[in-house]
């Protein structure tokens, strides 16, 4: 059998080294100058190349064809003894040791042991050990003796996806390397570079979708591409790509979106007709839209927002272009309703129903019952939208009673339309059903004071997911509530817990206080007596966490106070 495209791949010079371009400066003119580090953390996300380089630079210790600092050596060569040995995973002084697996203190103890005898055939023992966030105290204790004074013939490269999780004792020791999402343009020349090699014949288009697919990991671009190539033909296009990925990538989501930004209903429903007749699974669509719609808003309020959104420059900047059309009242209305489709698509056998209604409420000026009457009666675009309709004609008696709470008095014309329109397939009646189900529930408590009504949410979520109290709830604070919205303070490092909630938060608001509250959730510190310490303490975490990266510092900085309103506290 062939081995995977991405190991077959694997880097083995420094010049096959896809993107990265600041790492293999420093790393090569260290290896020029014979200034290598005893010490290095590999830092960055999975498939960026943190294990590939390490092999690299093991070689270039290594290297028959001279040594680290040997005037004009281009090194390494990547083919004397070696360097195969290495590649080949047979070279006695090139230790791999992979912490998520072996995290005992016995593997590192015979590590250790073995440390100060000096290399058996290379210049240098060098250590690799993966995933080194992984070591248990014990075996990061016994580590750090020996990273304290390395013997001179030992180099040790740490690898991990999370720098903040090793331990500062032991980050301060080693020369730091921040791996980035690798850009389109270079994975499209690695790919381009790749192709010629073996003769596959792509076009830029093709290797552009796939670059966007990938989202800034070598590894993830390798094995599309080589999905799309294993069918053995030697042409490759973007049909192609798309036909084999069958993906809803961010294309998808963009120009869903950007369809229901500009109030076509219609289109929509086409794009959704598109994605669910190519084989996407209607719950997970939702479930991407919501995580699509969470990015938009990051980006509206985060200057650098690639770690955060966990999304290559490029897909950043089109999330921007995107955001830049619309509101934060969008965004949020947004994030409310998907979660609610989400949430009913658990019980629900047809949620292409519900992501179709999700799509047209969002569609509609402010989605609410009479915007949705209003499409009930016009001419229906599609088939699709039929459906839609549809749902919203059989919820018409609980729109009618939301149309008589003063806040919906604006519109009178709702009733009467919505009668005119039938439900026609079982399909139809199903997703109506659930939404009057939904809309309908009375209230049981009187709005009121912010953090008891907060307090209340939190008992009623809790009440089925125990975790939710101590994780969401003693860090969040309902600080505000007025026509409707529930302004809710969460610590920055919960949030994205207490979003995963927002569908159950949605429906024990609905429930507890009818429909007209919603409940808005915001990072900041939490000026709650308890609450407060641990939450300045988890934004000082996080702030060093983004602080770490090796990007416009200041431009962080500043997006971080103005996003959580605090002051950073930079740790070492
Ligand atoms: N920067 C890169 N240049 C070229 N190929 C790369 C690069 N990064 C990853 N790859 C490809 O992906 C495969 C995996 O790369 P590697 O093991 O170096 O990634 P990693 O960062 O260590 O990932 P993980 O965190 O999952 O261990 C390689 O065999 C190679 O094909
Ligand atoms: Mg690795
Ligand atoms: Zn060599």
């Amino acid at each position: 059998m062939q081995p995977a495209l991405y190991r077959a791949e694997r880097p083995e010079v420094f010049e096959d080294i896809i993107g990265q371009k600041h790492i293999v400066r420093i790393l090569q003119n260290q290896i020029r100058t014979g200034t290598v580090s005893q010490a290095y953390l590999f830092a960055g996300t999975h498939g960026t190349g943190k294990t590939s380089t390490a092999r690299i630079l093991a070689k270039a210790v290594n290297c028959l064809e001279g040594e680290p600092g040997t005037e004009g050596a281009q090194l390494p060569c990547g083919h004397c003894e070696n360097c195969e040995a290495i590649r080949e995973g047979r070279f006695v002084d090139c230790i791999e040791l992979d912490a998520a697996s072996n995290n005992g203190v016995d593997d590192l103890r015979s590590i250790i042991e073995m440390v100060k005898y000096p290399p058996t055939v290379g210049r240098y023992k060098v250590y690799i050990i993966d995933e080194v966030h992984m070591l248990s105290t014990a075996a990061e204790n016994a580590f750090l003796k020996t990273l304290e004074e390395p013997p001179a013939h030992a180099i040790f490269i740490l690898a991990t996806t999370d720098p903040q999780k090793v331990r500062a004792t032991i980050r301060s020791r080693c020369m730091q390397l921040n791996f980035r999402r690798v850009t389109e343009d270079e994975l499209i020349e690695g790919m381009r570079r790749i192709c010629e090699k073996r003769g596959i014949n792509a076009t830029g288009d093709a290797l552009a979708t796939i670059a966007s697919r990938a989202d800034g990991s070598v590894r993830d671009a390798l094995s599309i591409l080589e999905q799309c190539i294993a069918a053995g033909d030697r042409e490759l296009s973007r049909a192609a790509v798309l036909e084999y990925t069958g993906a809803a990538g961010e294309d998808f989501f963009l120009a869903l979106t950007g369809a229901v930004m500009d109030g076509d209903a219609g289109k929509a429903l086409v794009y959704i007709d598109e994605i669910v007749k190519r084989g996407k699974d209607s719950r997970q669509i939702l479930k991407d839209w919501l995580k699509h719609m969470r990015d938009l808003m990051i980006v509206k309020y985060v200057g650098k927002a690639e770690r955060i959104v966990g999304a290559s420059a490029e897909n950043i900047a089109r999330l921007r272009a995107q955001a830049g059309r619309t509101d934060a009242a969008f965004i949020e209305r947004a994030i409310r309703l998907i979660s609610e489709y989400i949430n009913l698509g658990r019980y629900s056998e047809r949620p292409r129903i519900l992501l179709e209604t999700a799509a047209v409420r969002l569609a509609s000026p402010d989605g609410d019952a009479a915007t949705l009457q209003r499409s009930a009666a016009g001419p229906a675009p599609s088939q699709a939208a039929s459906a839609a309709s549809g749902a919203s004609a059989g919820r018409s008696p609980a729109a009618q009673q939301t149309a008589a709470a003063p806040s919906r008095a604006s519109a009178p014309s709702a009733a009467p339309a919505a009668r005119t329109a039938a439900p026609a397939a079982d399909d139809e009646a199903d997703a109506g059903e659930m939404l009057a189900g939904m809309i309908a529930s009375a209230p049981r408590e009187k709005a009121g004071d912010p953090g008891e009504m907060w307090d209340r949410i939190v008992r009623e979520v809790a009440a089925s997911d125990r975790t939710f109290m101590s994780l969401v709830g003693r860090n969040s604070v309902g600080t505000e509530y007025e026509a409707g919205k529930l302004l809710v303070i969460v610590s920055p490092n919960k949030l994205r817990l207490a979003e995963d909630k927002s569908a159950e938060i949605a429906r024990a608001a609905k429930m507890l206080y009818g429909d007209e509250v919603f409940v808005v959730m915001r990072s900041g510190s939490i000026a709650k007596s308890g609450a407060s310490e641990t939450a300045e303490r988890m934004s000082e975490a996080e702030t060093s966490r983004i602080i770490n990266e090796d990007i416009d510092k200041n431009e962080v900085i500043e997006d971080i106070q103005n996003l959580f309103g605090i002051t950073p506290v930079i740790e070492d």
